[in-house]
Parts: C-alpha cells; structure tokens; sequence
C-alpha cells in the first residue's frame, strides 16, 4: 500500500504545475479504494478534487492538498484539505453561483464539488487565502 495512505495519516501533495493536479486525482483515488468507498463515491469525490486542485492552482497561485482516511465511529471517509494563500475570495455567494467566473471557465468547480461531496467547509480571507475541506464517507 502506498505511503500516507493507512487510517488517520495524511499525505500532503503540494500543487504548484498540472501535473500536480493529477497526482492529487491520483492520490485520491488511491485513498478512496484504501478507505472502500463505492465506485461512484470514489469518482464523486476525485471529480470535486480535480476542480477544487484546479482552483487551488489557478486562482490561489498554487498552494497543497492534504488527503487523510477519517472515521467517527460508524463510517470510514476520505478527507481533503485544500489550502492557499492566494488573494481569497472577496464574495463567495458570488463564487458558488453556477456560472461564475473570474478566470473564464466554466462557472461550475465550486458549485459542483460541493454537490459532490458529503461535507464542505470553506474559510478565506481577501490577500490571506483559501481553505477547503471536504468529505465524502462510505454508506
Ligand atoms: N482558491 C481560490 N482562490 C481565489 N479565488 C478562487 C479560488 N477558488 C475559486 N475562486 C474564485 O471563484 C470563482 C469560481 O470558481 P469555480 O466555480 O471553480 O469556477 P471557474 O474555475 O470556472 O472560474 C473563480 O472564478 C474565482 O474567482
Ligand atoms: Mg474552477
């Protein structure tokens, strides 16, 4: 089994090129399997990974996710901690609005990976940074 990926230990992937991106879906993906999430669950929650890395790397000017297997006590889950210390967000009700965009994408990585996930908090700060955690948890 790869490294950080054992219950409760985190592996942090810095994210700084695209192919850092990918080895954040990699690594997710490979906890997700490890913590037995359902298929769809595992691609639910490498999918938001995917947009949230994107963000982390486009708009916060890079940054580092944190992947660790959670539990309380009835269900096991992969939790993903997105950090930056990028310009932060200066309105997030204007961010999570699908179709939203100061970059000329698609408007829909914020409001789609928090569909997809089971928990989402977010904290940021204007010229301190961006915090995302998500969780998705086996059924
Ligand atoms: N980590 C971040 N730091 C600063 N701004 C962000 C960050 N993530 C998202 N944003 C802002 O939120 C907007 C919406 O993000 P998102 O829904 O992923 O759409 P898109 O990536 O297509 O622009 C972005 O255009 C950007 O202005
Ligand atoms: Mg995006």
């Amino acid at each position: 089994m790869t490294a950080g990926v054992d219950l409760g230990v985190p592996a942090t992937q810095a994210i700084s090129s695209d192919e850092d991106v990918v080895r954040v879906r990699q690594l997710v993906r490979t906890t997700a399997v490890a913590a037995r999430l359902s298929l769809v669950d595992q691609t639910k929650l490498v999918t938001a990974a995917s947009e949230l890395a994107r963000n982390t790397l486009i708009y916060g000017g890079g940054g580092s996710a944190e992947v660790t297997t959670v539990e309380d006590g009835r269900r096991r889950g992969v939790r993903i901690v997105f950090a930056d210390q990028g310009p932060g967000i200066p309105n997030l009700d204007e961010a999570f609005t699908d179709g939203f965009t100061t970059g000329g994408g698609l408007g829909l990585g914020l409001s789609g990976a928090r569909r997809l996930v089971d928990d989402f908090d977010i904290w940021t700060a204007v010229g301190e940074g961006t915090r995302i955690t998500v969780t998705k948890w086996s059924r």
